[in-house]
């Protein structure tokens, strides 16, 4: 079998945490007697050097043939924002990607392990057990595309607008997939709107109340987005899959990875309907950090397991990834943002090696 990559290792320590997790491939290769071919195409700040353009027809012509995106990360440092290499480049980049590929779905995995409570900024008490948090976010919907947007006016009465749309169809897509997620994790899922003010919001509830009768084993709720993001930092336990409109799943997905207390740890997935996916970790490019050989490969390690399971139909895969990566953990090996108390500091490419031999030992 054979599968095809595009890699964008982009800016700042995509570069580095791409290479540990190409490392990871390879030896999945090897293990499992398999070939994935990897593809490389500029992408941000990266791709503005050679080709003046955040996002080249060049790399868009690499992903289109490929069946999975690897992303690393775009993004300069504060303080060379505006220059014309940066203007916009998240922007320009992650939403035209999202866009182009109709990368409707974002699967968010937060996740504490016990062992790293003492990462998080929560008291023990709250954290001790640790949590796993699903979150399903919609990605080419809602205030983030929907149209008229833009300025007008002059004067005090200049003004500034975006719209909010939501679909039937993009609010039951999202949904069947969230419960499909809930179906084979701890079978509860909440979701997230503002119906007590929006229109679009009380929709959103009515369409995934209608979608929720179709999984009557999935145990379901609403949660306004405000109690959400307070129940978040009192009990994040209590969630299991987490369903969200694009704004709504952009704040409180931050706000989760913040309490998970390191944005090292955290992959996703963007998918689109055909399983072509984009795979990306949720620290973004860390500019104050890249190459200096500290960074956290695990998100993006964790992300190239995502794209074996959701891609590639290879949770087999996925799964010994994800238990490689637990055990190096578990016998106290940390990059420095994890670094708590009596544990082994080592560095991006230690870290990495360790996860590929665990890959290849079991
Ligand atoms: C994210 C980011 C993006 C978003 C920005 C950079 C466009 O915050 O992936 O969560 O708002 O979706
Ligand atoms: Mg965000």
């Amino acid at each position: 079998m054979e599968y095809k990559v595009a890699v964008l290792p982009g800016d700042g320590i995509g570069p580095e945490i791409i290479e540990e997790a190409v490392r990871v491939i390879r030896a999945v290769e090897e293990k499992y007697g398999l070939k994935v071919e990897l593809n490389y195409a500029p992408v941000g700040g990266a791709a503005w050097e050679e080709h003046g353009n955040h996002l080249p027809e060049e790399t868009l012509k690499i992903c289109r043939e490929s069946a999975a995106i690897l992303f690393g990360a775009v993004g300069g440092p504060v303080s060379e924002q505006n220059l014309p290499k940066w203007k916009d480049v998240e922007r320009t980049a992650l939403l035209g990607l999202r866009k182009e590929f109709d990368l409707f779905a974002n699967l968010r995995h937060i996740r504490l392990p016990s062992y790293l409570s003492g990462a998080s900024p929560l008291k023990n008490e709250i954290v001790k057990g640790g949590f796993d948090i699903m979150f399903v976010r919609e990605l080419t919907g809602g205030i983030y595309f929907a149209d008229p947007k833009g300025r007008a006016g002059r004067g005090s009465g200049e003004k500034a607008f975006d719209t909010m749309v939501y679909h039937r169809w993009e609010i039951e897509r999202i949904a069947r997939l969230a419960f499909e997620i809930a179906r084979k994790r701890k079978k509860k899922l909440t979701s997230i709107d503002k119906a007590n003010v929006l229109t679009t919001m009380s929709f959103w509830r009515e369409v995934v109340e209608e979608v929720a009768t179709e999984y009557p084993d999935v145990n379901f709720e609403n949660m306004l987005v405000d109690n959400a993001a307070m129940q978040l930092v009192k009990n994040p336990g209590q969630f299991d899959v987490v369903l969200c409109g694009n704004m709504f799943g952009d704040i409180l997905t931050d706000e989760a990875a913040g309490i998970a207390g390191s944005l090292g740890m955290l992959p996703s997935a963007s998918l689109r309907e055909d399983n072509f996916g984009m795979y990306e970790p949720g620290g973004g490019s860390a500019p104050d950090i890249a190459g200096k050989g500290i960074a956290n490969p695990i998100a993006q390690i964790l992300s190239a397991a995502m794209m074996f399971k959701y891609t590639f139909g290879r949770e087999d895969i996925s799964k010994d990834i994800e238990k490689a990566v637990d055990n190096v953990l578990e016998r106290g090996y940390r990059t420095l943002d994890i670094a708590l108390g009596n544990v082994k500091k080592v560095s991006t490419k230690e870290l990495g090696e360790m996860i590929v031999n665990e890959v290849l030992k079991s």
